[in-house]
């Protein structure tokens, strides 16, 4: 008797795990982890991008691909890069190392060119050697090889590159923002850098989706172990 009333009791048990497993994803905590990517975390935090992603990701069928720029290479930037970006600028400029949807680096080796990242139409292009395990993505303007992974788990792939992905819509050769000067007659009556015009102040981020889920996979818990407890005593 038992041993067919084991398994049935065990099913709520395994279906509430899965809900366990696709509990919402802490970006911030990977990067932290990972120990190098404090530039890149205080950027998304100025932003207001990591409930935005983390919602997305949590919302996503397909999942995400971060590619996590070291501390060493926003250190190796020209200084002044990121002052000549305005707050829009600087968020695309994030969101250009995101790919919404999960790729392995072995994936990454054969996707189709360029590759849309989150920041649109602006893409990447990624090139592998087959059976190396070795991808370079470039951008135009900067080519640099992934070198480690903080995670390659579906749906969240962070990967780490060594170098800031500076779009080339920002800094190639046609840019309307070269990194050195804005060239032309032009007269300059743009305002000083520093004070971009107050307008997102009413955008708290919410929680609430994330609590009702956790509590949902603590319901889950004490049910199956409850479940678990109770077909042990048969
Ligand atoms: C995510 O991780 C960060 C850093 O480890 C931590 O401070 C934060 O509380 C975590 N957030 C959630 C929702 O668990
Ligand atoms: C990646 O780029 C480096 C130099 O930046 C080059 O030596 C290497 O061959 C490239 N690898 C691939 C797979 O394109
Ligand atoms: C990316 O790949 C596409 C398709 O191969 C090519 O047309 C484009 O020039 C490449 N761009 C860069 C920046 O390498």
């Amino acid at each position: 008797m038992a041993s067919t009333a084991l398994p049935l009791l065990l099913l709520p048990f395994v279906l509430f795990s899965q809900t366990l497993a696709q509990a919402p994803i802490n970006i911030t905590g990977i990067l932290a982890e990972g120990g190098q990517f404090s530039t890149f975390l205080r950027l998304l935090g100025e932003s207001n991008l990591i409930s935005q992603l983390e919602n997305q990701l949590d919302n996503s069928h397909e999942g995400m691909t971060i590619l996590a720029p070291s501390d060493n290479g926003f250190n190796a930037l020209k200084s002044g890069t990121l002052n000549s970006l305005n707050d829009q600028q600087k968020s695309q400029l994030l969101l250009f190392h995101v790919l919404s949807k999960f790729f392995t680096v072995t994936d990454l080796q054969t996707v189709s060119n360029p590759m849309r990242t989150l920041a649109g139409d602006w893409g990447l292009n990624f090139t592998g050697q087959p059976n190396s395990n070795q991808v370079n993505v470039s951008t135009g303007v900067v080519t640099v090889e992934i070198n480690n992974k903080l995670r390659e788990k579906s749906p969240l792939g962070v990967y780490v590159v060594d170098q800031v992905l500076l779009p080339d819509a920002l800094f190639g050769k046609h840019a309307g923002v070269p990194p050195p000067r804005a060239p032309g007659p032009r007269a300059d009556n743009s305002p000083d850098e520093g004070n971009p015009p107050e307008s997102d102040a009413a955008n708290p981020p919410s929680d609430e989706t994330d609590g009702g889920v956790r509590n949902g996979v603590g319901l889950g818990l004490v049910l199956g172990f409850g479940l678990i407890a109770i077909s042990l005593l048969f």
